[in-house]
């Protein structure tokens, strides 16, 4: 038996990486979004600055009150970076979505698992820089992407027992033996994985494995239920690994954006806190869209932590308003040991 001796989940999102003084950045391409999902309505920013307008957003959003949310934000993140890095694990899995990244409208897995010996995390080139420029990112891509290419190692006979186990249990999962390419050269490396590689282990080389997940993109998003029962099995695979083993699991991304709900992300971390795996299950599909998507990405990393005896600790979580709209992302920071 090996063991699952840790797990943490933590939010990503630009406004982890942009200075609270700049975040009209962001606020400004929300202005310009006309499909803003918030609960289970789709908004124009003016439409959903109306709706809640009784909310008094205004007050969220003074420098004062978003510096305060930015550096509670970054003490959990170098708290996580702390916790994780003196973990003597053999492997981390890390649940992420793929938000076109690796995957593309023309094959959207619903649940992949990459396979092959290592992850590639390469330096963006001098085009890419600009369009992620061009997109507001200019602070956010020095967080996911290095300065040189980074090579991060893989468990492979993890993974593959991780696929061979989701296969026995009636997942059809992708498997994905190769970093896909154009060209010859690798596709970047997902946000959810790079924000972890790069924020929280400092490019430490530890072995992973990237569990992908379509939380993002219809038709084919898997339900909070068959997210947790998808967690269940590759908690049971990851138990079965080679005696001694030590593992931990890691959730990124997620909860509510970029309209934030406060009462979702309670509702989903309260359960999570006393593992009432039945209340997220019920949670309907229709509350998961755009970025709150990738509260799936815990929900797989809850069924993980059901098959042990590892305890959440909820280090805080940190509502981040960017607008007047109530735009913005729920964040949340949280260990299990
Ligand atoms: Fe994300």
């Amino acid at each position: 038996m090996a063991d699952i001796v840790y797990a943490f989940g933590a939010s990503h999102g630009p406004l982890l990486s942009t200075p609270p003084h700049e975040w009209d950045l962001r606020a400004n391409v929300d202005r310009k979004n006309p499909e803003l999902a918030y609960r289970d309505g789709t908004y124009t920013f003016a439409e959903l600055a109306a709706l809640r307008k009784a909310d008094g957003f205004e007050k969220q959003n003074t420098l004062e009150v978003k510096t305060e949310r930015w550096n509670r934000c970054q003490a959990q993140l170098d708290e996580l970076s702390r916790r994780t890095l003196a973990q003597d694990i053999d492997a981390l899995v890390i649940v992420g979505d793929d938000q076109h990244e690796w995957f593309f409208p023309d094959t959207q897995p619903t649940f992949a698992i990459y396979h092959g010996k290592e992850v590639y995390n390469r330096a963006l080139s001098e085009k890419e820089k600009e369009e992620i420029i061009g997109r507001g990112g200019a602070y956010s891509m020095k967080v996911y992407f290095p300065p040189q290419d980074e090579v991060y190692p893989t468990p492979v006979n993890l993974c593959e027992a991780m696929i061979a186990r989701a296969m026995d249990e009636g997942f059809d999962v992708t498997a994905c033996a190769t970093q896909p390419q154009d060209g010859g050269v690798p596709r970047k490396l997902g946000h959810a994985y790079g924000f972890i590689y790069r924020r929280i282990l400092n490019s430490k080389p530890i072995p992973l494995v990237p569990i992908l997940i379509n939380t993002f993109f219809p038709p084919n998003q898997p339900t909070p239920k068959r997210c947790f029962e998808f967690g269940r099995s590759l908690g049971r695979a990851i138990a079965a690994w080679e005696p001694g083993k030590r593992v931990a699991v890691a959730a990124s991304g997620g909860v509510s954006h970029f309209v934030v709900d406060e009462d979702f992300d309670h509702r989903i971390l309260n359960a999570m806190l006393k593992n009432d795996w039945a209340t997220i299950c019920r949670e309907p599909q229709i509350m998961f869209r755009s970025g709150t998507s990738e509260t799936k990405n815990w929900i797989v990393m809850a069924g993980i932590i059901a098959e042990t005896k590892l305890k959440m600790e909820l280090l805080d979580y940190v509502p981040c308003y960017r607008s007047e709209a109530g735009t913005g992302s729920g964040m949340a920071f949280a260990t299990w040991q």
